[in-house]
């Protein structure tokens, strides 16, 4: 009889044990646009793993992908109101509400992926970082998405003359779509859910994004035409909810930079690999890929985003990234 009661005992509080870890993993919903092949959804696993495995299962990280929770600035809204708990998001809409990283957003601003990587992993993108606090959202990695370049079902393109007249989905982000009119195509912002449908339908000609997301979004389907031109470095950030991370212990928070400091890592190897291998695969797809574009020309067509962006939010950031690189 005695053995009996200990071993309901001992069952009884194997159940009790359970019950308490199972009671105490609590999810963390994460979203991003892109599909659950894409440099994203690589860094999305990267985050996933590395917080559960440093929180011992206290966190359970659910994945949300293909803006299946909505466009970027839609996202970083539900970090806003704690609908959603951690986004992997361009800087794209981020200007709309921390203008402090409008700077990243100039055209022609970093020359290489070594330099951009630099910068964002200097005091400057730690304060940029620290800055999204004032308007309620936590940030906690700079993650990558890459050099943007311009694709179109009209024509090639080699030169700011060739593009002009291009109906060019752009982000939701004014210093791009300054720039792109001072380039004479006509920018028409989206959010990236409504890009393809776009594309097919013909409301646009063309669009402007990384290799990773021309790869991860098949926009060989809808697009004969890729120019590389380069004509903008595109960061990726991480960002949480300060509705959970708020109410978390220093530790727990540490967690969590620590996962998206994991994401950033293995995200930009990701980049770096379709960098490497993404063009060929684009041409197997049929992509016609114009590769000897002459910068310079592009560079003097945007210029006065240049002057238009230090009028409005003054010279020192640009002054910092220049000093950081
Ligand atoms: O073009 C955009 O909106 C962004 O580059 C994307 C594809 C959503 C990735 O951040």
């Amino acid at each position: 009889f005695a053995r009996k009661t200990l071993t309901t005992a001992i069952t009884g509080a194997s159940l009790a044990l359970l019950a308490v870890q199972v009671q105490a993993a609590q999810t963390v919903n994460l979203g991003h646009t892109l599909s659950d092949s894409s440099h994203y959804s690589v860094g999305a696993d990267a985050f996933k793993e590395t917080l559960e495995r440093l929180s011992d299962g206290e966190f359970e990280v659910v994945e949300h992908t293909a803006g299946a929770l909505g466009g970027e600035r839609a996202l970083i809204e539900g970090l806003q109101i704690g609908t959603v708990d951690v986004v992997i998001t361009s800087t794209g809409p981020l200007g709309n509400f921390v203008p402090e990283t409008y700077v990243l957003d100039l055209p022609f601003l970093f020359e290489d992926y070594d330099q951009a990587r630099c910068v964002l992993d200097s005091d400057l993108g730690q304060d940029l970082l620290d800055k999204m606090s004032d308007h309620d959202i936590v940030g906690l990695a700079w993650s990558e998405n890459g050099f943007r370049h311009m694709t179109n079902s009209q024509r090639a393109v080699k030169t700011p003359a060739d593009a002009e007249g291009l109906k060019v989905r752009t982000m939701e982000n004014k210093v791009h779509m300054e720039a792109f009119e001072q380039m004479g195509v006509h920018p028409t912002p989206m959010a990236f859910p409504e890009v393809f449908t776009a594309l097919q339908q013909g409301t646009v000609d063309g669009q402007e994004n990384p290799i990773t997301v021309i790869v991860a979004t098949k926009f060989w389907e809808v697009q004969d035409h890729l120019s590389l031109t380069g004509h903008v470095y595109s960061p990726a950030a991480i960002l949480g909810s300060p509705i959970l991370l708020d109410g978390l212990s220093d530790e727990e928070r540490g967690w969590f930079i620590e996962a998206a400091r994991a994401s950033a890592e293995a995200t930009r190897e990701e980049v770096s690999r379709l960098e490497r291998e993404g063009i060929e695969l684009l041409r197997e797809n049929g992509m016609t890929v114009e590769t000897e574009i002459d910068k310079a020309p592009f560079q003097e067509a945007v210029q006065p985003a240049y002057e238009i962006y230090t009028e409005q939010y003054g010279s020192e950031m640009l002054e910092r990234v220049r000093a950081s690189s």
